[in-house]
């Protein structure tokens, strides 16, 4: 019978830090109780076999062409180049890494939106190459797998902080600050409980392009651009601190100031904007957009105003998640 690897990987929302952490400030980050799901079961011929409906791939066939591992398309898959190309770099680099090339059918399942700034293409760059390896026998340790899943959002974007990369492996908390080599990791042990509601709102703009905005927006106003960067970081290095005390009304107050530093940097809507306002005025303690912005999702720190704050971003239009975080990293389960 054949065996099949199931890796899994969690969804992020950015507490604090988006952004400045491309320009080496610090930033938190909480994995989240949505999860992405990669099976893998090898085949014995050359081919990968990548369906992923929730990605909205039908079924695409990819095959090693070479010992240099690099694998090439057999059909052409217009579209959905960009979420296939995660699968696709994810496998060739575990297949270097491990110096085996061997066929697979690769399955992907989501239980969060795609695309939407909760980090799915961290989560399948990560459950890829974890699910894969496994599947050839290498059970990779977390930080091979967090290095390979930075390689894979690194090649295919051309730029990327290790931070989605990081917490879709090690899940939990964590603030992470880049520096040359590798990041500093810290795992923090929350002092309270942090209820959140995710909102979401149609997105705008890719990564990509917010990132590159931002990068724009300094070039022509360096000093009050890169000013606006370094108080992000201290206003991450503060909520730090008081997500370690357990002090849920300061943690809601810098989120507020968070948001208003974003929107300087100019990477919210008004779309966005109304969300983060609606859920202050239902109760919430703290509210700003998390991930690169243009749409996508806000969060809400709201301890006993769920309800009120959920029903506040549907009535105007956005779509409220509940979820739980500092959730489990990547996990591996076999199947036989
Ligand atoms: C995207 O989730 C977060 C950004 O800071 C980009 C990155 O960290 O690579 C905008």
């Amino acid at each position: 019978m054949t065996v099949q690897v199931i890796a899994s990987a969690p969804g992020k929302v950015t507490l604090f830090g988006e952004h400045a952490i491309v320009y080496g400030e610090p930033a938190i980050v909480t994995a989240i109780s949505r999860r992405l799901y990669v099976k893998t079961a090898l085949r014995s011929d050359k081919n990968l076999k990548i369906s992923a409906m929730d990605l909205k791939i039908p079924g695409i066939v990819l095959t090693f062409i070479s010992d240099t591992g690099e694998l090439t398309l057999e059909t052409d898959y217009g579209r959905v180049v960009s979420a296939v190309s995660y699968i696709k770099k994810a496998v060739e680099l575990t297949a270097n890494y491990v110096g085996e090339m061997k066929g697979a059918n690769i399955e992907v399942r989501s239980t969060m939106p795609v695309g939407a700034g909760l980090g799915t293409s961290a989560a399948v760059a990560v459950a890829t190459v974890a699910s894969y390896a496994y599947a050839l026998g290498y059970e990779l340790s977390q930080r091979e797998i967090a290095k390979l899943g930075h390689r894979t959002e690194l090649e295919v974007q051309g730029a990327a902080s290790p931070m989605d990369t990081s917490i879709a492996t090690y899940g939990g908390t964590l603030y992470i600050k880049p520096r040359t080599g590798e990041p500093i990791i810290e795992h923090l042990k929350l002092k309270n409980e942090y209820p959140i509601v995710i909102g979401y709102v149609e997105r705008k703009s890719t990564t990509k392009e917010l990132v590159a905005k931002v990068k724009r927006l300094k070039r022509k106003r360096e000093e009050i651009i890169s000013t606006i960067i370094r108080l992000i970081g201290k206003v991450t290095e503060e909520a730090k601190k008081a997500l370690l005390k357990g002090n849920v009304v300061e943690v809601g107050e810098l989120m507020n100031i968070n948001h208003g530093l974003l929107d300087a940097l100019g990477v919210s809507t008004k779309e966005l904007n109304d969300l983060v306002y609606a859920a202050r005025q239902a109760g919430a303690l703290g509210s700003k957009l998390t991930g690169a912005g243009g749409g996508g999702c806000m969060i809400a720190l709201a301890p006993g105003r769920i309800a009120e704050v959920s029903t506040a971003i549907s009535i105007i239009g956005g779509a409220p998640m509940d979820t739980q975080i500092s959730a489990k990293g990547v996990t591996v389960e076999i199947q036989k």
